[in-house]
């Protein structure tokens, strides 16, 4: 199926905040996470059936540093501090995806910064 997208700025944001000063993003902004480990982005997403769904991140790092996160679907964790590597710059956004297993109907996927750098600024979340 089609990959459906849900922009950061839309979802359930635990200490972030929604900006737009950096070019390239899709949507209306993105989501700055704080620097610090805990800080969250919470999306609700739809699955039509139950069973492994391509899972792809769209974000930006304008450090040198690796930010990343861990992520859960429906509280579980799927993918342990995930990379999210350098992009060289604030305005370069690149994507990332994973396999997760989804069920039919509603699912939660939560993305958690681990360090204390925070997350990368995340513009959107795919999934299909
Ligand atoms: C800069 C940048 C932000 C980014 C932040 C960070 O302040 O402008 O967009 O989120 O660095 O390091 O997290």
């Amino acid at each position: 199926p089609t990959p459906t997208d849900h922009q950061a700025e839309n979802a359930t944001i635990s200490q972030g905040v929604v900006e737009s000063n950096h070019a390239g993003f899709t949507g209306t902004g993105f989501v700055n996470y704080d620097n610090l480990a805990g800080s969250s982005v919470e999306f609700a997403v739809m699955a039509a059936s139950a069973g492994n769904a391509t899972l792809t991140f769209r974000y930006a790092n304008g450090t040198t540093a690796n930010r990343p996160m861990d992520i859960t679907v429906n509280g579980a964790l799927v993918s342990d501090e995930l990379a999210f590597d350098s992009t060289g710059a604030w305005t370069n956004w690149t994507t990332r995806s994973i396999t997760v297993p989804v069920n039919a109907g509603a699912n939660t996927i939560r993305a958690t910064a681990t360090t204390a750098n925070g997350g990368p600024n995340l513009d959107r979340i795919s999934i299909g």
